[in-house]
């Protein structure tokens, strides 16, 4: 019986292993330099955590199980209401503002396609407890600083920044209602998805009325922070939060990474709880989809009934960046092949026991060590060396005898005799 795969899910042989976990690596590694602390939940939650407020597109994409007690569950789409979720329970006795980060594995029920799988890893950076732009502009920092520790640049990747809250309180200044925000967030969010009839289709379903549709589509062509006052008069709140977006740019630039941000009023994002500053990062072209995406989320923790703390962060997904990065050619240069620090060789099948206890000394000391398992020819043996990427073959012949070992340098193929003691003894020194 042949089992495929399941749709949309990946096998990850060694050489595939090795590229996520330089993915995987290289977030850890950003993250806990700007701070932030890993944390993981499970990998299923009860279905209303999702259901309650991640939006439409993420509910129809749900894989959802009922247990043998008869609850309904889903596997994580994402991390973000798991987070709410944990903050909320020790919310009392965490210092703020509260710096996380998680590598969570992630399932959506979406149509398989570049970029977009069944099963996938997402980096998240979230920050809570912080109400100020100030967070959201270190997520954004955080973000920038990992692609470009990964060799992306302005020229690569671009961040999109737009507002929900100005985009909101432009809506209302419209005569859109506050309670079809949210449906129509939905629609404009597929802005850059669709073509004009398609979209057009989906406004005038949310938007009957077409001077209000026409009004919005004249809105979702502003370019330019400025030129928002020009299409709508600005309410209190809504020059308030194009004062707050003009500052984070001023931070953004304060950072050193203004030159991968642009102002961008088609980022809406599709899921349903982002309250504030919202952003996109993608392909400087936009040949491919969103590479990550992120925002502010303020009201989050107190729908899971806790209380009100204001919250930002983003997710990156592994299966786009891992695209870009090949197109790029940076992902052969820098994900580095498995080596081995000693392969032993054995000259004679009598020096087996030898070699197998050398190899366990080296082993103990913290070095890696491999053999081979049926002694063939000394020159198969050393390309087997070679093939493993070993630094040093240590040969296993009648030097032995004398208590010593042959050990070749496989760069060099420069080749002495050690004694044993001695090269314990420096192993020892250098231990790792
Ligand atoms: P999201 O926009 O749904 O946001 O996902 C963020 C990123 O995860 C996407 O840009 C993409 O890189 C990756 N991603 C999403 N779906 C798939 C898929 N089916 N296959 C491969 N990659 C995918 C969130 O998930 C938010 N919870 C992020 C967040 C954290 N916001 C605040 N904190």
């Amino acid at each position: 019986m042949k089992i495929p795969p399941v749709k949309g899910t990946r096998d990850f042989y060694p050489e595939d292993m090795a590229v996520r976990n330089f993915l995987e690596q290289g977030w850890r590694q950003v993250s806990l330099r700007n701070g932030f602390e890993e944390y993981d939940g499970p990998i299923f939650e009860h279905l209303e955590m999702f259901t309650a407020k991640s939006g439409e597109e993420i509910v129809e994409q749900l894989f959802s199980l009922t247990d043998r007690g008869g609850r309904r569950l889903a596997i994580r789409p994402e991390i973000t209401p798991t987070l709410a979720r944990m903050v909320n329970q020790r919310i009392n006795a965490l210092p703020r503002p509260i710096k996380w980060f998680s590598i969570p594995r992630l399932c959506r029920a979406e149509k398989p396609q570049k970029g977009r799988l069944r099963e996938f890893f997402q980096w998240n950076i979230d920050i809570i407890g912080e109400s100020d732009v100030l967070a959201d502009a270190e997520a954004i920092f955080t973000a920038v600083d990992y692609l470009q520790e990964v060799g992306l640049g302005p020229a690569d990747v671009s961040i999109r920044i737009s507002s929900r809250k100005m985009l909101a309180a432009v809506l209302v200044a419209l005569g859109i209602d506050a309670d079809q925000l949210e449906g129509l967030y939905t629609v404009l969010d597929k802005r850059a998805k669709v073509d004009d009839q398609a979209f057009e289709k989906m406004l005038a379903e949310k938007l009957p009325d077409t001077k209000k549709r026409q009004k919005v589509i004249d809105l979702m062509q502003v370019k330019d922070i400025g030129q928002i006052s020009d299409v709508a008069e600005l309410s209190s709140e809504a020059s308030e939060a194009v004062a707050e977006l003009k500052r984070l740019f001023v931070l953004l630039e304060a950072m050193g990474i203004a030159d991968f941000c642009t102002f961008d009023i088609g980022i809406v994002r599709g899921l349903a709880y982002y309250t504030g500053i919202v952003f996109e990062i993608h392909d400087a072209g936009s040949r491919l989809r969103a590479i990550g995406g992120g925002g502010r989320y303020d009201n989050l923790l107190k729908l899971f009934g806790g209380p009100e703390v204001p919250a930002t962060g983003f997710g990156i997904g592994d299966c786009v960046l891992a695209i870009l990065l090949e197109e790029k050619g940076l992902l052969g240069r820098n994900v580095p092949a498995q080596t081995i620090d000693y392969y032993l060789a054995c000259a004679d099948q009598k020096y087996q026991r030898e070699v197998l206890s050398v190899a366990a000394r080296i082993r103990r000391v913290g070095f890696s060590a491999e053999f081979t398992y049926k002694t063939g020819s000394l020159g198969k043996q050393l390309k087997q060396a070679s093939s493993k990427n070993a630094r040093q073959a240590i040969i296993i012949g009648q030097e032995i005898e004398a208590g010593e070992l042959a050990v070749k340098d496989m760069a060099t193929g420069e080749q002495s005799n050690v004694a044993m003691e001695t090269f314990f003894a420096e192993l020892d020194r250098s231990r790792k």
